[in-house]
């Protein structure tokens, strides 16, 4: 009995009428709350996106025909109220933006009709997030995702203008693509035309990017959707969006300066946040040797200390067998957490096996001198002095060590420095630290491959100094890449580009490429230099990632409308799904997906 909204037109939203409003006659529209039904009188809360409005049915205002439609009003119907604006006559709600008037309605008309909902449309769900994902588009219905997603859309658009007002070009780039660089696997479409070849998906448009430099269009950027076959965390989906831009007779500085009034831009449109500008930068070395991490939260302290040249010849094996490897022993200091009881001591030593290492000593100086701890009987008390002193110990301090290859070291203490803010609590969540990191390495070593592979991607272009180790001594070159930080979390990332085709001949090299595997990859890109290229460099910020620290949400899911989960699949539509035989016969292509599962069954 769905009726028809002719002759209505709708003049407010729900959310937007407010006392200056009142005398006024308006049509809102939306979604029933919920009906209370108190006899002669009947309030509905009804929902827009712009918010939640009390309307009252009383006979003697709207007719009885009317007020009994009210009196069938049940949670998620859409109707149309025609009524009057008045102040509200009970308590004023402190909690509503619409809080201190109500509709007086003369007309209603039920749109359409709902079922029950499978879980409540409310703030703040408690309802299980597989439920609410399957039901995706009631889910989208409640206030913290819509105004998550009008957020987002207000930051695009202050990033779309800001943009354009600094010269930038907004293009598109194709999705059908040959396979890009940045790491991930790829997605693949078949071809019909084409049998037994493949599209990739895009994993970023860099290779587009870069020749539209060449292409001699200056400054360019896009709102671009970027696809990754990779392990889902919770700052991770198979495809997410990027703001993506690319700049030409520009170096480090430039797209720094650019990016960083971008982001100052949007954070002060978006959520009223003054960013102090310009943002601190920090050297790739530095972060890693104060805070084990590319990506440092720097909203709290427990940096990392290096004691190596204070335990060397102690008497403690663990710390001068790792020294004797080419390790290094580094340290956190916990604050006035002596006293931490063994469980949760014990915790943390499994947390930190979980990074690979084979443990974590812990030294507690307790405040009577004396001190608690796993390997204090290998030391001296002279050695032990040393090390707290070293350590800016004080009595009452909880002092954490791990001994291994730097880098694992790095990335134990780097985890664990988290791990323990977290647990006690030492994080300020008001705050926006902003942060570069700059001169990342351009190789690392991959132990599986057993060779080295480009950090960021093969055109990152190396410190000019550096450049002469290309081949040399690949483990010393830093390159003009740069990261931008927030709260510990990437944010984004870019480089200056190589456009000089001998540097770019020697990083092919140093990767271990020949010049045919080169071409077969990246060949347009190689010839379309050829032919006068710019200097160039960009970066691409993560859209997702930065909404979601922005709005404070702990996942990316809940900034993106129809996200994916961990496995990469939709609990909505239950993409991705069989096709019909006809459809793989066209593309020419057979599964064995089958008989896999079956043997794997067995
Ligand atoms: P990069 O690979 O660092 O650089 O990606 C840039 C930013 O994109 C975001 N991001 C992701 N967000 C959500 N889910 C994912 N799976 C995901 N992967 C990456 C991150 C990251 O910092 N072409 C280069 C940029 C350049 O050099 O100009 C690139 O793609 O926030
Ligand atoms: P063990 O002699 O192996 O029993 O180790 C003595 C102490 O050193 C224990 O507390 C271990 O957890 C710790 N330990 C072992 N390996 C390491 C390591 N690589 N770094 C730091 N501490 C370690």
């Amino acid at each position: 009995m769905a009726e028809s909204m002719k002759g209505l037109k709708r003049t407010h939203r729900c959310g937007e009428l407010s006392a200056a409003n009142v005398g006024e006659e308006v049509t809102v529209m939306g979604w029933v709350q919920k009906q209370r039904n108190k006899g002669g009188i009947i309030f509905v809360d009804l929902r827009d996106r712009a918010g939640i409005l009390q309307v009252i049915f009383e006979e003697s205002d709207c007719g009885a025909e009317n007020f009994e439609k009210a009196e069938k009003l049940r949670s998620e119907f859409v109707v149309a109220v025609v009524g009057k604006v008045t102040k509200r006559e009970g308590a004023v709600n402190e909690n509503l933006a619409t809080g201190e008037i109500e509709v007086r309605a003369t007309q209603v008309r039920i749109l359409s009709e709902a079922q029950t909902p499978p879980f409540p449309i409310e703030a703040d769900s408690k309802t299980k997030e597989e439920l609410r994902l399957k039901y995706r588009y009631l889910d989208l219905r409640r206030p913290d995702l819509q105004r998550n997603l009008i957020l987002r859309s207000k930051i695009v658009n202050t990033i779309r203008n800001f943009m354009s007002d600094e010269g930038f070009l907004e293009i598109e780039t194709p999705i059908l693509n040959k396979s890009t660089p940045e790491g991930a696997r790829d997605y693949l479409v078949p071809s019909r035309v084409h049998p037994g070849t493949f599209y990739a998906l895009p994993q970023s448009p860099q290779i587009f990017k870069q020749l539209l430099m060449c292409s001699g269009y200056d400054r360019y950027f896009q709102i671009a959707k970027c696809f990754r076959d990779e392990d889902l965390r919770a700052d991770r989906q198979p495809e997410f969006t990027q703001v993506d831009l690319e700049m030409s007779f520009a170096d480090v500085d430039d797209v720094i300066d650019a990016t960083e009034r971008m982001v100052a831009n949007v954070c002060k449109e978006a959520i009223g946040l003054e960013v102090q500008l310009p943002i601190m930068r920090m050297t790739w070395d530095e972060a890693m040797n104060r805070y084990g991490s590319d990506k440092p939260d720097t909203r709290f302290g427990m940096e990392l200390v290096d004691v190596s040249e204070t335990v060397k010849g102690c008497g403690f094996g663990v710390f001068t067998g790792a020294l004797e490897n080419g390790g290094s022993v580094r340290g956190i200091n916990v604050k006035g957490q002596a006293e931490m009881p063994r469980k949760k001591i014990d915790a943390l030593v499994e947390f930190a096996k979980g990074y690979g290492v084979k443990g974590l000593a812990y030294l507690g100086v307790l405040p009577d001198g004396t001190y608690k701890s796993s390997f204090a009987k290998f030391m001296t008390e002279d050695e032990l002095k040393a090390l707290v002193e070293k350590m800016g110990g004080e009595p009452g301090d909880l002092l954490l060590f791990a001994a291994d290859k730097l880098r694992l070291v790095w990335s134990v203490l780097g985890a664990l420095r988290i791990e323990v803010a977290k647990q006690l609590d030492m994080i300020d969540n008001s705050k926006f630290n902003f942060l570069w990191v700059t001169e990342f390495p351009e190789f690392e070593w991959s132990e599986e491959d057993e060779r080295w592979v480009a950090m960021h991607h093969p055109f990152t272009m190396p410190m000019e100094e550096d450049v002469q180790y290309l081949v040399s001594d690949p483990e010393r070159v830093r390159t003009k890449a740069y990261d931008i930080v927030l709260n510990g979390v990437e944010l984004g990332g870019g480089s200056v580009r190589i456009f000089q085709s001998d540097v770019q001949e020697k990083m092919f090299e140093a990767l271990g490429f020949t010049n045919e595997e080169a071409h077969e990859k990246f060949g347009f890109l190689l010839d379309a230099f050829k032919y006068g290229v710019p200097p160039h460099a960009g970066l691409a910020i993560g859209l997702d990632r930065f909404v979601m620290l922005l709005v404070k949400a702990d996942n990316i899911r809940e900034v993106i409308a129809f996200p994916k989960v961990k496995d990469a699949s939709c609990l909505m539509s239950e993409a991705p799904g069989v096709v019909d035989a006809k459809q793989l016969e066209e593309l020419y292509l057979q599964t064995v997906a089958v008989e896999v599962k079956e043997s794997e069954a067995e």
